[in-house]
């Protein structure tokens, strides 16, 4: 078992900020990743379709022989963990609980901003999560959708980047909040612009990092030696994800493997 992969999923390019910061924490340990970039953005469907749409990846996890499945995706979260759990044979973690937990033990007023797809926001799994931890918190949640594009796309410094985070950012701000959650596993990936623009105005919880850290706490102890492995794979164009993952991910050699069903 000790031996087996670990599975992290999302619809596109933003779990790659899962997976780093796991790969940097655990880098004796064999991962598989799993990339629905063919109908990205999940962001802009349904519940049921993303969940749908997550059932397939989770069946080709179970038959790689994982350990674990990382749902490094907040919108498959809201929309797949309680299925995915029901179903897998092996421990099935979401992104949004951790970062939740985190959020509520770094606020000091409890007004809490979160940030997201359209998918996950009117989910309201984030809400329904703090809630869960705390009775005072207030959240404030908005949809950042061109966010997501432009990360998919490798466009995590521009200028227009900037601009798109600065609006979020102050949708939020008007409300108070001292911790933004970056509720969608591709806004790391802008994760310099966001500080830049946050300042000491707020915290900045990052739910891919807490997930990488809780996985430990699910697994048991984890290999923190080297000799692991990184293994992609892709719904979509092999040769586009090895070119954005390359930007998002500078120094890697990504090749992914064409995944289809
Ligand atoms: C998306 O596919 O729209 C983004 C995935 C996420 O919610 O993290």
């Amino acid at each position: 078992m000790a031996n087996r992969p670990i599975a992290v999923f999302d619809s596109g390019e933003g779990g790659l900020t899962v997976l780093r910061r796991a790969w940097a924490l655990y880098p004796g340990e064999h991962f598989i990743y799993g990339a629905d970039s063919d109908h990205f953005p999940y962001g802009s469907r349904s519940l049921d379709e993303v969940r749908d749409l997550f059932l397939r990846f989770l069946d080709f996890f179970i038959k790689q022989e994982v350990k674990a499945v990382v749902i490094a995706c907040n919108t498959a979260t809201a929309a797949a963990l309680d299925i995915a759990r029901a179903k897998s044979p092996v421990p099935v973690i979401g992104v949004v609980q951790p970062g939740a937990e985190k959020a509520v033990h770094t606020s000091a007023s409890g007004r809490i901003g979160i940030l997201s797809t359209y998918a996950t926001y009117k989910s309201e799994v984030y809400r329904k999560a703090i809630e869960h931890y705390s009775h005072k918190a207030q959240v404030v949640q908005w949809p950042c959708p061109v966010l997501v594009t432009m990360a998919e796309s490798g466009q995590t410094e521009t200028e227009q980047a900037r601009m798109a985070v600065r609006e979020c950012l102050n949708t939020v701000f008007r409300h108070q909040v001292d911790t933004v959650v970056l509720g969608c596993t591709h806004f790391p990936h802008m994760e310099r612009i966001f500080y830049e623009e946050v300042g000491n105005r707020a915290v900045i919880v990052d739910p891919g990092y807490e997930t990488a850290k809780h996985l430990q706490d699910v697994l048991g102890p984890l290999r923190v030696s080297s000799g692991g492995s990184l293994t992609f794979y892709t719904t979509g164009s092999t040769t586009e994800f090895n070119r954005i993952s390359s930007v998002l991910w500078p120094h890697m050699d990504i090749q992914a493997q064409k995944l289809i069903w």
